[in-house]
């Protein structure tokens, strides 16, 4: 093996222990994934490093960053344990597309996953089912894991109609195929809840992810069973304990939260019950 540094936490502790049980264990930690969105220079590097250097301590949670594009690399080599990634991708390996980005670009640059279908891509740039799957596609094709983002509008929720949104969105987005549900990840994340402090009562998370769950096994079989299921919109250290706590939630998908590590660490300790020292 090359520098133990730069193997994930959760891999080098999953390599180290020999113990199938342990090793169950450890898959079950939570998932915890801060999209940073557009914010983000040089300057907010540091807030990474002292992440990741939590992190080490707090081994309950496997802990994830995606900052923007500019600053993956510099992510990646000021944070040897927690996972880094990329907000999105094109769904071509490269050509004549001025101003986007592909996946094996951000790979090189040192992603080890791709979010893609985030509700706020979705809406500003038209991005329809089909195309979040081809991106999907692309990232996994390119040896990352894919975060496929779903939720449905306040509209859509008061029509009675989310449960039907999200999953024909899961049905049209998520990629199929052999080995592809370990390295998928959905989120949900209800429009109306991002960035407004709002957020579904539990019930209404349990049961939405409890449909995605079913939806997932419809799709995979038996794998879906171990595909996690993150929820994201308005997560904070307030919060974050009882949702977590939410039967078929496996980590969060945290915004604004996320972009200091006090808040975020708050929201990975919540999360965990663990202990911050
Ligand atoms: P907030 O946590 O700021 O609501 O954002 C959620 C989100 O969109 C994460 O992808």
């Amino acid at each position: 093996m090359g520098s133990a540094l730069a193997t994930p936490l959760y891999f080098r502790h999953r390599i180290a222990d020999p113990d199938p049980t342990v090793k169950k264990t450890m898959a079950l930690r939570p998932y915890i994934v801060g999209n940073w969105k557009m914010h983000g220079t040089r300057a907010m590097l540091g807030e990474a490093r002292a992440i990741d250097r939590a992190a080490e301590r707090l081994m309950k949670a496997e802990v994830a960053l995606a900052p923007p594009f500019t600053l993956i690399h510099a992510t990646r080599k000021e944070a040897d344990l927690i996972g880094v990634g990329a907000q999105d991708c094109h769904p071509a390996e490269g050509g004549a597309h001025t101003g986007d980005i592909s996946a094996p670009m951000l790979k090189d640059a040192g992603a080890s996953f791709c979010i893609v279908g985030h509700s706020e891509r979705r809406s500003d740039h038209g991005e329809s089912d089909g195309v979040v799957k081809s991106k999907a596609e692309a990232a996994l094709n390119a040896g990352m894991s894919v975060i496929v983002c779903v939720g449905e509008s306040e509209a859509e929720r008061d029509a009675g109609r989310a449960e039907d949104v999200v999953l024909a969105q899961i049905e049209g987005s998520v990629p199929r195929g052999e080995g592809v549900a370990d390295s998928v990840t959905v989120a949900y994340e209800p429009v109306w809840a991002i960035g407004t402090g709002r957020t579904p009562t539990t019930d209404d998370i349990a049961a939405m992810h409890s449909a995605i769950r079913n939806k997932l096994v419809e799709i995979f079989g038996n794998s879906g069973e171990g595909v996690r299921i993150l929820y994201g919109g308005s997560v904070n250290p307030d919060n974050a304990g009882e949702i977590l706590a939410i039967e078929h939630v496996s980590g969060a998908l945290v915004g604004g939260a996320s972009l200091t590590a006090e808040k975020f660490l708050g929201v990975i300790v919540a999360a965990t019950g663990d202990q911050r020292d």
